[in-house]
């Protein structure tokens, strides 16, 4: 017998008004580009994101390298998040082990120069809508520390609810050790 056909996966490419796309990364393809977003953002990325600490041309280029599988197996669609023309953050729609059954993670950042528009606002409106249309997918969850403001404003004007909270071992220099867990139903 055939191996039953992968489950659909979200769009590669989605294109949002005013010159907003966000598509799936390309692999090799988009090294030189990503090596260069990371690389003018990572002073503003370090407070928050463990593995901006330890950045290294080599693991960058293997996170591109492994989208292709990840997408594939369902345990991660990451898009770079692209305005006119130019690669200008990440985000993308994850599963940890810690994730409930049913949900799926939002991430994402931002180059700094692009922040204050509302552009992770719009990339997490859309992660959501297809996440809701991914089989079996009923809640979406956004991850931060408590003391990560700006993440939290982006699922507060989403209409998430932002009640949990869980212990976490800090893995990045401002985290406290406490994140904020927000979550949106389907429906
Ligand atoms: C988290 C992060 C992506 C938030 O970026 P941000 O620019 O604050 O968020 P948005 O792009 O949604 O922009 C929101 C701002 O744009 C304004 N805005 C303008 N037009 C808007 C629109 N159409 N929709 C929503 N907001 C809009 C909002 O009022 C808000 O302004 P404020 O910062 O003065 O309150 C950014 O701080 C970042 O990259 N941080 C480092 C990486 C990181 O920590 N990632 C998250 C880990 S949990």
């Amino acid at each position: 017998m055939d191996p039953s056909p992968p489950a659909p996966g979200p769009d590669t490419r989605i294109d949002l008004a005013d010159g907003l796309t966000l598509r799936a990364y390309e692999g090799e393809a988009d090294r030189t580009e990503y090596l260069r977003v990371v690389g003018e953002s990572v002073e503003h990325l370090r407070p928050w994101m463990p593995w901006a600490a330890e950045h290294d041309p080599e693991r960058l280029a293997a996170f591109l390298t492994d989208r292709a599988e990840l997408w594939a197996r369902g345990e991660a669609y990451s898009y770079a998040i692209v305005l006119d023309g130019a690669m200008v953050g990440s985000c993308g729609l994850h599963r940890h082990d810690d994730t409930p059954d049913g949900a799926i993670e939002i991430g994402y950042w931002l180059h700094p120069s692009v922040t204050g528009r509302g552009l992770a606002t719009r990339a997490a409106r859309a992660l959501v809508e297809q996440a809701f249309r991914l089989p079996g997918v009923t809640t979406v969850e956004i991850v931060h520390d408590v003391a990560h403001h700006a993440s939290a404003a982006v699922p507060a004007r989403l209409g998430f609810n932002g009640d949990l909270r869980r212990p976490h071992e800090p893995t990045a220099p401002a985290e406290t050790g406490e994140d904020r867990i927000w979550r949106l139903e389907r429906g």
